[in-house]
């Protein structure tokens, strides 16, 4: 990549930085997809937690019935802030599920502990160990990846336990334009296994490889509801990019993964019990923060089926 000046023009002693760096200086932090206007909401109240990405609701008790307007009006808020925050909602899973079906068929995920409860995914730091503390975007080694995922923290440690999101698209939009030029028509392989094989064994991961062929997905996504391009690799589950030598695909893979470690991307949320995190895994990334050992903290997630990633 080129450096903005190696110096010797302008007198200064020659110098370099790191090709593939992120560097400091003035962002671009741009909230809506093109086109978009800013509008009021007329069914709730939106506070942003952050420039780009994530908003606390307020007004509304999610145990009541969604209607179709108030439906429409939190997927506007859900496509504008990818993250939506509902404070003290204390939902039983039958009303977690209930919400979460308004955007879809729900999913089940058999990688991760149920709790016995359907369409259900359980962090509870039991049998299986944390394996959610790496920017990751959930499920991308499935053909159709989750759209979004509905979280309900149920038990919080005394301190610690927060989550964070970053926005996919803000990072998108902040590479050199060499590196999109490079990644415009890349595709990617994600694949469950190296990344489960850290915490479970062979013969628990062997059932699942035929479900989950290693597959393919474009290095850039395309939103289905906006447009807007998101930088779709991550740390979890991207092998490599396809027809890159491997030592290329390495590099250029961690740049990219580095994207979502940028502060200015993110959002980071401190739970109470009972809240509610709603995300649109289409465009977004997440790290669940592992500081709260001896402590226990219970987390129960309902995700929504999605699309095939264009
Ligand atoms: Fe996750």
């Amino acid at each position: 990549m080129d450096t903005p000046s190696s110096g010797t023009s302008s007198g200064l002693r020659p110098f370099r930085t790191p090709a593939d760096g992120i560097h400091e200086g003035p962002r671009e932090l741009r909230r809506l997809p093109d086109e978009w206007e800013e509008r009021p909401y007329r069914h709730v109240e939106v506070v942003p937690l952050a420039r780009t990405i994530g908003a606390e609701i307020r007004g509304l008790n999610l145990s009541r019935p969604v209607g179709a307007e108030l439906r429409a009006e939190l997927n506007r808020a859900l496509l504008e802030w990818k993250v939506l925050f509902f404070r003290g909602q204390h939902l039983s899973r039958d009303q977690q599920r209930e919400f979460a079906a308004h955007w879809g068929e729900l999913a089940s995920l058999p990688l991760v502990p149920t709790g016995g409860h359907e369409a259900v995914s359980r962090f509870d730091d039991g049998p299986v160990p944390h394996f959610e503390n790496v920017w990751h975007t959930d499920v991308t080694f499935r053909e159709r990846p989750t759209m979004g995922s509905v979280l309900q923290v149920r038990q919080i440690p005394p301190f610690g336990g927060d989550t964070l999101w970053a926005d996919m698209a803000a990072a998108y939009d902040n590479l050199p334009d060499t590196v999109k030029e490079r990644i415009e028509h890349a595709t990617a392989v994600h694949d469950y296994v190296p990344g489960f094989a850290r915490y479970y064994t062979p013969a628990q991961l062997l059932p699942f490889q035929e479900l989950y062929p290693p597959v393919e997905h474009p290095v850039v996504r395309r939103h289905p509801e906006t447009g807007r391009r998101s930088l779709f690799v991550h740390l979890s589950y991207v092998t490599h990019i396809v027809g890159m030598e491997p030592a290329e695909s390495d590099r250029l893979l961690r740049f990219l993964f580095l994207q979502a470690h940028v502060p200015e991307f993110q959002v980071r949320f401190h739970w109470q019990a009972g809240d509610i995190a709603f995300w649109d895994n289409r465009t977004t990334a997440h790290y669940a923060v592992n500081d709260y050992a001896p402590h226990p903290r219970v987390a129960e997630r309902v995700s929504i089926e999605g699309d095939k990633p264009v």
